[in-house]
């Protein structure tokens, strides 16, 4: 949700800019600028649309040695050139992420004081109040100081000054911001993938801290005081942010999911009863427990509803992050709340995490990103071993999820004595057989043929029961992102009453069948649609006959079968964006981490 790069050093600040906003074009992707200062002038370029028209415009004389840029994902105001970032007033330009939440307050406030906005956004407002509170002040410190006083809603900023311009600020509320360094080179960026051609050293700033970056110091301030923060080293490397020969981010990701599940499983568990105790949190005391996650990590929270309440013999309440943080929740002292996110970044997940915490629940997080806000600020947190993630549909970051997710249940299971001791050893054999089943499905030709007989279509349905719904809630969600094709899952017995009205001659429907106990029930409902004409794909783990197109999943545990199944619908839902050409990895709209509401 926008992308902030900024640089102050020796080099050319541009290339390191742009470099940076490439890497961060996953977060927004509707216009693109850059502020540098040039013979003590600050200087704006900004286009609508990707990065590369940013780049067409740069000028290639100029090597400034400071600046801040901006990929955009618009919230206020339409993806135009006027909104784009960086914005500026009097004598600050910045660039934000996230969303003021009182900008209409405060832009009567400077209008009323002599301030005129050229743009629509809530950015422009900050930015006059910085240029306002600087009247009196004279002091960008002091500024940005009494700033977050007044500033409602979430930020991340890039700031220079024209009374300072060897200086980039940068600060930063409820959303990320990280600083990198490397000897007399320093960055802002609002993730690692943007500092990482550079560097892996980088500070995490905190709620309200406000950073001073100049090309030989780096300082640190929060509530008025100079303070320290320590020092970070990454341990991935660029290769994992860049696309290893593979056409787009989404396939090697899909591609990478049986060693991401590997490396998740047995960061938990060797197999034994005593791995599981001793590195999951011990979960004796719970008698119910939420999920509370959006889109794809909802629908993981979904699955392992399933396996819990069927294999653990737990209640598990799903929610919706959006709709929790402000409905009634019921909930007692033996609630557990388990938050799942990739970004860790998710504004709605972030402050359900919060009420959860204020309301006095045990909070759990399941997140992939090190150090981000919902694993700070949870009581324990859980990582996935998904590595950085870049297309903005998400893949391995989800079945990462739901294998730990499965460990959870395993733990939960063996606690209610649902699963004895000694089934962990074939689970155990299970888990091992899976990396291979894994790339078998990965390497399975079907998915450009069945693609081919679907692409063309407006409608396409979805239809499990149970855990088979909530996996084809996650196949339709991958479809309809990435191919903008209108793609609804639904309880398999659910159609009958409305909803197969719209099924004509070759709607495709596509049926998921992996929980056995109810395996002729849905493929009666398939037949109800056949029968009027749909074209049935089935994924399932047994023959089936009278349908179209056949998907066969290798036998496993309950536990895993979910990681299996999601394969062939992530691959079919890029194979039939892949035919349609769609931009995969950047789907119009969408951005890869939703910091705000
Ligand atoms: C879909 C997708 C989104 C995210 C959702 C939550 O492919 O990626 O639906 O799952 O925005 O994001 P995180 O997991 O970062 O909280």
């Amino acid at each position: 949700m926008c992308g902030i790069v900024g640089y102050i050093g020796h080099e050319n600040a541009l290339t390191k800019i742009i470099t940076g906003l490439t890497s961060l074009e996953y977060r927004g992707y509707d216009s693109a600028g850059v502020a540098y200062v040039l013979d003590n002038q600050i200087k704006i370029i900004k286009k609508e649309g990707r990065i590369e028209n940013l780049k067409s415009a740069l000028s290639l004389v100029d090597h400034p040695t400071i600046g801040i840029g901006h990929t955009r994902w618009a919230t206020h105001g339409e993806a135009n050139e006027r909104n784009a970032h960086p914005h500026q007033a009097g004598k600050f330009t910045i660039v934000h992420n996230g969303i003021i939440e009182n900008y209409q307050e405060l832009k009567q406030m400077l209008e009323k004081n002599g301030y005129t906005m050229k743009s629509d956004t809530d950015t422009e407002v900050a930015c006059a109040l910085f240029d306002f509170l600087y009247r009196d002040e004279k002091n960008v410190l002091k500024v940005l100081e009494k700033a977050t006083t007044l500033l409602k809603g979430s930020y991340a900023f890039g700031i220079l000054c024209s009374d300072d311009t060897s200086t980039i600020y940068a600060m930063r509320h409820a959303s990320p911001l990280i600083i990198a360094t490397k000897e007399n080179e320093k960055f802002i960026a609002s993730d690692i993938p943007a500092i990482l051609e550079y560097t892996n050293e980088y500070y995490l700033l905190e709620d309200d801290d406000i950073a001073v970056l100049k090309e030989d110091s780096l300082t640190f301030y929060h509530e008025g005081r100079e303070i320290t923060r320590p020092k970070q080293i990454f341990e991935g490397n660029l290769e994992t942010s860049q696309k290893g020969g593979f056409p787009h981010f989404m396939l090697k990701e899909i591609y990478e999911q049986p060693k991401v599940i590997q490396e998740t499983i047995r960061f938990y568990f060797d197999g034994t009863k005593d791995s599981l105790h001793k590195n999951l949190p011990d979960l004796q005391s719970y008698e119910d427990i939420h999920i509370v996650a959006c889109g794809s990590a909802y629908h993981a929270g979904l699955v392992s509803k399933s396996l819990m309440e069927e294999i653990a013999n737990i209640p598990v309440t799903v929610f919706v992050a959006s709709e929790y943080r402000y409905q009634k929740v019921f909930y007692h002292a033996k609630t557990l709340v388990i938050l799942i996110s990739q970004s860790g970044e998710t504004a709605d997940t972030l402050a359900s995490l919060r009420k959860a915490k204020e309301a006095g629940m045990d909070t759990l997080a399941i997140v992939n990103v090190v150090g981000s806000s919902i694993a700070r600020e949870a009581s324990k947190v859980l990582y996935t071993k998904a590595g950085c993630e870049i297309a903005v549909a998400t893949t391995k970051a989800y079945s990462a999820q739901l294998a730990l997710l499965s460990l959870l249940t395993l733990k939960l299971a063996l606690l209610h004595n649902t699963i004895k001791e000694e089934e962990l050893e074939t689970i155990n054999e299970k888990i091992n057989l899976l990396p291979k089943q894994m790339e078998d499905l990965i390497h399975n030709p079907q998915y450009q043929k069945m693609a081919t007989s679907i692409y063309h279509h407006h409608d396409i349905f979805y239809l499990g029961r149970k855990i088979d719904y909530a996996i084809s809630m996650e196949g339709a969600l991958k479809l309809k992102e990435i191919s903008y094709i209108n793609s609804v899952a639904y309880p398999a017995g659910e159609l009958k009453h409305g909803t197969i009205s719209l099924i004509e001659e070759n709607t495709p429907v596509i049926g998921v069948i992996t929980d056995s106990s109810i395996k002729e029930k849905t493929i009666s409902n398939l037949e109800e649609t056949a029968a009027r004409g749909a074209r049935i794909i089935l994924i399932s783990k047994e023959e089936i006959d009278k349908v179209d197109d056949l998907i066969l999943l290798p036998h496993t545990h309950a536990l895993l079968e979910p990681i299996l199944a999601i394969i062939p619908l992530q691959l079919l839902a890029y194979e039939v964006a892949r035919l349609r050409g769609c931009d995969i990895d950047k789907p119009r709209n969408l951005a890869k981490s939703v910091t705000v509401e």
